[in-house]
């Protein structure tokens, strides 16, 4: 009995030492397992859950804040309206004080609130007479011209879409709209062709600008005949409301 009360003592203390050493053995990886979580932490994204967070809060670089907050602040995108348009004698309508496709632009802009560039030739020699006029205009295509734009473009960052027209030259856009297209930072904006014409319609503007753009979307665009501008203002504004509307404009 003597001897079964020792060996139990015994067995109870070899127990204790046991756990003591487990417990022991148990400290160390814990210890190490918190080293490595901690290491990320300070030169990684702040943790909400940790202590030590309000200090590294302050140590997070100006420049990994400076992104969200500039999106927040960013003022809210607008809508331009860029046109090419000439005066003097045109087909059908003799002579014209007010180019028909800027008569155009003006309602889009007037009814959406836009903003308005006109894009003009830094040299402006084209000629007054319609039918000089598409002589020119046939060799700046046969040359595959770009011709220069006159005047700085507006600073685009601050439109997210772009309403772009011109007459129908000789079945496509003047060549001065591609300077545009290639010169002017259209990614990833929203374009919408319109056209004032005598018989070709959209003459294909919205193919032409999808491909001189690939960076951009292009909607649905609107024609409309150069006679009417000049003929039947109402009309013109009629047609630009519901194509808008159409739009979602
Ligand atoms: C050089 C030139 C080429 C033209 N080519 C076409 C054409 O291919 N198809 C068409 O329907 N109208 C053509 N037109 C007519 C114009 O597109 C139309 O008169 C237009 O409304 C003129 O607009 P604007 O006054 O804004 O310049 C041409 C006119 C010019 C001056």
């Amino acid at each position: 009995m003597q001897m079964k009360k020792s060996t139990a003592v015994i067995a109870v203390l070899l127990c204790v030492v046991l756990l003591v050493s487990l417990a022991a053995c148990a400290g160390r990886p814990a210890s190490e397992a918190e080293k490595t979580t901690k290491a990320p932490t300070t030169e990684g994204p702040i943790d909400a859950a940790s202590g030590s967070q309000a200090a590294e809060t302050q140590t997070v670089p100006a420049e990994s804040t400076a992104a969200p907050s500039g999106q927040t602040a960013a003022p809210k995108a607008g809508i331009l309206v860029v046109y090419f348009s000439r005066t003097g004698e045109q087909y059908g309508v003799g002579v014209i004080d007010e180019g028909n496709t800027a008569i155009v632009a003006k309602a889009i802009a007037e009814q959406t609130g836009a903003d308005l560039f006109e894009i003009l030739p830094e040299t402006d020699d084209y000629p007054y007479t319609y039918s000089k006029l598409t002589d020119v205009a046939k060799q700046e295509q046969r040359e595959n011209a770009r011709p220069a734009i006159r005047d700085a473009l507006p600073d685009l960052s601050q439109y997210d879409t772009v309403f772009i027209g011109a007459p129908v030259w000789w079945g496509d856009w003047p060549m001065i709209l591609y300077t545009f297209f290639e010169t002017a930072e259209l990614s990833g904006k929203t374009l919408i062709p319109f056209s004032t014409h005598e018989g070709s319609g959209l003459s294909g503007f919205d193919r032409k600008l999808s491909s001189a753009c690939p960076n951009s979307t292009v909607l649905d665009g609107l024609a409309i005949r150069g006679s009417d501008c000049q003929n039947d203002r109402a009309g013109v504004e009629s047609k630009v409301r519901s194509w808008l509307d159409g739009l979602g404009y």
